[in-house]
């Protein structure tokens, strides 16, 4: 069988390189041409020794003719604003795009400019963007010629709300969403705020109000409510490489019990691999996800307080993007979509 040939823009960056670990093993891909400007020249192993031995292949300048003339799918794994010109140049020859940044996960260019402070160049190519939570967009996804993979926190965020959203049972102006994630989230360029010392033995919430992943948060609820939904969100930095954990509250707008709300996400659920439903009384662990493309969910109900409680765990680089990735491309190309991802989390 003719293998899907693969671009890797970025390819030296975290998600790139997640990404790289992850097809190098994949039965139906082959890798084409990775990209980076800083290392161009430079083997793929010189910037991740862990690959060596697995894949041997030289990081060139991006050149988008000869990518589109011999890839089938190139991946954008580039901070936002510079997937723009990429990607609409690269949707123009005719190949299929998965993009990681935010620059076409917002419907509305004027949402997009107000919360990154970016003119947005190719307002026209949103509206063929498709949403890449394939738990949420699945056939639209295998129809897309350009995907925009969601933020790591909304991944988490919505999986965990989804379901309670779509049968109605919480009330929709109470929903609180406080995550923690790992470090890594970042990105590779270090900060005064990711330093080592800054971070580690430490805690702390930051855009407190002004997360740019709220808005993606509340279109993607508000589109599975079927009305405006808007969601408190909160994210936190916690002294972790990888992973987010995110705790949901939300009032319910009548009586249940964990039991219920697990059968009640296990219904939603049935048809996503990679969402998996705790038993009543067990709850999501990093532990138990890093390195995995599973988000795990927990539910309980506080009776005191008449409160949804969902609590959900992913790794950010691989559920929360390079692995959320190869789920969208087994979906364009008709491949089983665990393809490539078949294992649970690095533990202990
Ligand atoms: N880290 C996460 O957990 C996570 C999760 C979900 C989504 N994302 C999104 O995924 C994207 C990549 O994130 P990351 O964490 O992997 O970032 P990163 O580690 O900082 O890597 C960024 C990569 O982009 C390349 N790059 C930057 N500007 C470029 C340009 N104009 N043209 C071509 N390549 C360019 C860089 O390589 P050169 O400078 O060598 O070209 C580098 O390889 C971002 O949009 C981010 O928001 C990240």
């Amino acid at each position: 069988m003719k293998k899907v040939r693969v671009a890797i823009v970025g390819a030296n960056g975290y998600t790139g390189g997640e990404m790289v670990r992850l097809l190098a093993g994949h039965p139906s891909v082959e890798l084409a041409a990775l990209t980076s400007r800083q290392f161009a020249g430079k083997n793929i192993t010189d910037v991740f020794p862990a690959l060596r031995g697995i894949i041997d292949m030289p990081l060139i300048e991006l050149d988008t003719s000869a990518v589109a003339r011999t890839c089938d799918v190139a991946f954008l794994a580039v901070p936002h604003t510079q997937a723009m010109p990429i990607a609409a140049d690269l949707v123009k020859q005719g190949i299929r795009v998965v993009d990681y940044s935010a620059d076409f996960r917002l419907k509305d260019p004027e949402v997009y400019e107000k919360w990154y402070k970016a003119p947005h160049t190719e307002p026209a190519l949103i509206k063929k963007s498709v949403y890449g939570l394939p738990e949420l967009h699945r056939e639209e996804v295998r129809r897309a010629q350009l995907v925009a993979l969601p933020g790591c926190y909304p991944t988490g965020a919505i999986l965990a709300l989804a379901p309670a959203v779509k049968y109605g049972i919480i009330d929709f102006n109470e929903i609180v969403i406080n995550s923690m994630s790992g470090v890594s989230g970042a990105g590779q360029t270090p900060s005064s705020q990711t330093h080592f010392p800054e971070i580690a033995d430490n805690l702390r919430a930051y855009a407190v109000t002004s997360h740019r992943h709220t808005p993606e948060i509340d279109q993607e609820l508000s589109s599975v409510a079927g009305k405006e939904v808007h969601a408190l969100f909160t994210p936190h930095l916690v002294p972790a490489n990888r992973g987010i954990l995110s705790t949901v509250t939300a009032s319910m707008t009548s009586e249940t019990s964990a039991a219920n709300l697990a059968d009640l996400y296990r219904t939603y659920y049935k048809d996503a691999p990679f969402v998996r439903i705790c038993e009543p009384g067990v709850y999501p662990e990093l532990r138990f996800v890093r390195g995995s493309n599973y988000c795990d969910i927990g539910l309980a109900y506080d009776r005191r307080t008449r409160k949804l409680i969902s609590i959900s765990a992913l790794d950010n680089i691989c559920k929360g993007a390079a692995g959320q990735a190869v789920q969208c491309m087994n979906i364009i190309f008709d491949l089983p979509e665990q393809s490539g991802l078949r294992f649970g989390g690095l533990t202990p």
